[in-house]
């Protein structure tokens, strides 16, 4: 398995592939790999000819500097992760290679990246779409993978491949948890043992909501989540919002919509952890 720093010789070898009629999957990352991320992976390499991960963590979505300090990296243990889950190839451009000049695209995804996420990481979404539109072209792939861990930066990817006339297909895979529930994100590398064994209270009280939807109205299910997750004093909620899940739209009742998800951020110290259920109709 080759890895490419430049952007040239990758285009000439996925050039070569496609004009043979070989499908491109790619996976795009911040590395810190995980089961998460393999999953995608595997999922891009069971449908897809060749399949490309990247390996980049972008500047433009931290809107904390110190967060994108912080964020663990660890190029060489990440590239073996990649060839063992199947990989035809890792991309893990610098900096300059990426943004050979300031990218100053502003992007328009109307209410979506206002809320939940983008209310409380301003400029994050607009990051995230600047490197995304920026991979998709550099590598034209026809899928590209994401999970539903991130479950709004998932809806502003469509929205921005719909929007923006961006010819490539969006498959999204379920969130890959730890055995205690807790879902798996490059971010629990950096919890303290003791905050580690606070954490899966995240998911075993989204889990919990299923059975309470039908004794809950939305603003108590609201308010019974927040309480729960806060009763252990290592996490504080910052947000839990039940919302639709194509407009991100906030939701009053149950019957306002089929698609339903309640999505959360948890201040577990200085670490920020993010995790969705899905409401079934
Ligand atoms: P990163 O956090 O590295 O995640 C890369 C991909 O893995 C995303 O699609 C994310 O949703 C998915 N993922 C993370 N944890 C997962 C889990 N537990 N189960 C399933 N999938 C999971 O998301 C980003 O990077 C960046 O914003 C990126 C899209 C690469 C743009 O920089």
């Amino acid at each position: 398995m080759d890895v490419y720093k430049t952007i040239e010789p990758l285009v000439q070898f996925l050039d070569s592939h496609r004009g043979v009629g070989r499908s491109i999957g790619f996976v795009p990352t911040m590395g810190a790999l995980h089961m998460g991320h393999v999953s995608l992976i595997k999922e891009s390499v069971k449908h897809d000819d060749i399949t490309v991960v990247s390996i980049f963590v972008n500047p433009n979505q931290f809107n904390n500097p110190d967060d994108l300090k912080r964020y663990p990296r660890n190029p060489e243990k990440d590239t073996e992760i990649c060839k063992e889950a199947g990989a035809s190839l890792v991309f893990l451009p610098s900096v300059e290679v990426v943004y050979p000049k300031p990218d100053t695209r502003i992007f328009d995804f109307g209410s979506l990246d206002k809320v939940m996420e983008g209310k409380h990481r301003p400029g994050h979404f607009n990051g995230v779409a600047q490197v995304v539109s920026r991979f998709f072209s550099i590598i034209n792939p026809t899928r590209a993978y994401f999970g539903q861990k991130d479950f709004q930066q998932l809806a502003i990817i469509k929205r921005m491949v719909k929007d923006y006339k961006i010819d490539v297909e969006i498959v999204s895979h379920p969130t890959v948890r730890e055995k205690d529930g807790l879902a798996m994100s490059s971010r629990n590398a950096l919890l303290t043992p003791e905050q580690r064994k606070s954490a899966p209270l995240i998911a075993k009280t989204l889990l919990e909501t299923r059975n309470k939807v039908k004794v809950y109205c939305v603003k108590d299910m609201l308010t019974w989540v927040e309480k729960t997750i806060n009763t252990n004093p290592l996490l504080r909620v910052e947000y839990f919002s039940i919302v639709d899940a194509e407009t991100l739209d906030e939701i009053e009742q149950w019957s306002d919509t089929n698609h339903i998800v309640g999505c959360i951020a948890v201040n577990v110290g200085k670490v920020r952890l993010i995790d969705n259920i899905l409401f079934k109709p």
